[in-house]
């Protein structure tokens, strides 16, 4: 039998954290966010190692990462059926949104030996769920889980992204503060895409899904629909 996975990959802010979420509600399964444990590990980085930016240039080193997030631990922890994210023990859901975190994960999460360690957790707490697990991220179909039986990658115009990631944390909406969040959008975009180790892309069997013109409602149910399809209950 194949694993019990749903992979939801796509750029920022195309809404695979709250599709994967409410799939995973409807199908009666868990839901993992992978970016969350890159914010933990950028977290954990911040809080604790010197920043290569200051004067150690090697501060942030791979060794360095992993040790730290094996040691304090960064972890995966399911409450109910959802995987939150904890350093040292401490929920972190809330504060790996923060800006600080966003400006600084896609530089720990191109570092190859960080993202081994973060897929080995993925793969652990897959197999802890009985049901089955809503995983989403930028890598999950075509790295993580490449034999999962449904994939899919959402899309949405760079502005329709950042006006959504800007109503989601109930900022202003003018075309100024729309202009800068989609630039930061696209900077993160190129470096996600551009890094030797798991770029973001599309797996070539994953069903696209533009979500520019889809409410929630909507690309949640085609979702659904899919995996009634695909995977038997
Ligand atoms: O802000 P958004 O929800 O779009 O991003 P996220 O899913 O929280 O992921 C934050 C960052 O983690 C991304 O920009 C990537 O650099 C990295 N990431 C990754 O490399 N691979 C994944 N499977 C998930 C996230």
């Amino acid at each position: 039998m194949s694993i019990r996975v749903i992979a939801i990959d796509g750029p920022a802010a195309s809404g695979k954290s709250s599709t994967a979420a409410a799939v995973a509600r409807r199908l009666g399964w868990a839901h993992l966010d992978s970016g969350a444990l890159y914010r933990a590990v950028t977290l954990a980085a911040l809080d604790n190692l010197r920043d290569p930016g200051s004067e150690m240039r090697d501060a942030w080193s791979p060794q360095r990462l992993v040790a730290l997030a094996e040691d304090l631990p960064v972890r995966l922890v399911l409450v109910g059926d959802v995987f939150r994210p904890e350093v040292a023990g401490v929920d972190v859901e809330d504060v790996i949104r923060s800006p600080r975190v966003t400006a600084r994960v896609s530089e720990i999460a191109a570092i190859p030996e960080v993202r081994h360690w973060v897929n080995v957790q993925q793969r652990e707490a897959v197999g802890t769920h009985p049901q089955g697990v809503v995983v989403d991220g930028r890598d999950i179909g075509t790295v993580v889980f490449p034999d999962a039986p449904l994939k899919v990658f959402l899309t949405a115009t760079a502005d329709e992204r950042a006006r959504r990631r800007l109503a989601q944390r109930g900022d202003r909406i003018d075309p100024a503060e729309l202009q800068r969040e989609s630039a930061a959008l696209g900077a993160r975009d190129h470096a996600d895409s551009t890094r030797r180790v798991a770029p973001l892309r599309s797996a070539a069997d994953a069903t696209l899904l533009d979500t520019t013109r889809l409410s929630v409602e909507e690309q949640v149910a085609r979702v659904v629909a899919l995996a009634r399809e695909r995977i038997p209950g």
